[in-house]
């Protein structure tokens, strides 16, 4: 099976993209199939360059045994050759992807959200603690779709 390389984006990459990149990290090493993937986020936007994801998104990633090393970054034009998938939370970080994208792009740009139909992952960001919670459901149960997707696309 072909590997499957998946950036996921947001606006600063503290909290959305890495809740959905610890929920990805976690599927794939519950279903042992490390080998056949590859994890990254980046934001749109370079507010918050170098830093560690939010101390709320730290405590929900732990709690559900899905803590890993990150440091915040913005996308860059090698992303978009790099990655088969990027995947933005909501149209704006569509958008953003979409402008930005170099010419010689080959990665499929799409929201996180295409599972289940369209929609956007709320930015829980300027929330309360409980909605970083609730955002990490949401992405598990979408990223849990997305795998059962990627893997029927490789299936022999
Ligand atoms: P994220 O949330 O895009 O889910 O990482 C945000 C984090 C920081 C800011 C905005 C959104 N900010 O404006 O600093």
């Amino acid at each position: 099976m072909a590997q499957t390389r998946v950036l996921f984006v947001c606006l600063g990459n503290i909290c959305r993209s890495p809740l959905a990149e610890g929920a990805a990290r976690k599927l794939v090493r519950q279903r042992v199939l490390e080998k056949h993937f590859e994890f990254d986020s980046a934001a749109t936007a370079g507010y918050h360059e170098g830093e560690t994801y939010d101390p709320r998104v730290d405590a929900v990633l732990r709690k559900y045994n899905a803590l890993f090393p990150h440091t915040a970054r913005q996308i860059r034009d090698a992303d978009y050759r790099s990655y088969h998938w990027i995947l933005g939370m909501d149209e704006e970080n569509l958008l953003d992807l979409q402008r930005h994208a170099p010419a010689d792009a080959s990665a499929r740009l799409e929201l996180v959200t295409k599972p289940w139909g369209g929609g956007r992952i709320t930015d829980p960001y300027y929330q309360d603690d409980w909605a970083c919670e609730q955002t990490y459901i949401e992405l598990e149960d979408l990223i849990g779709r997305w795998l059962d997707i990627w893997l029927q696309a490789n299936a022999p």
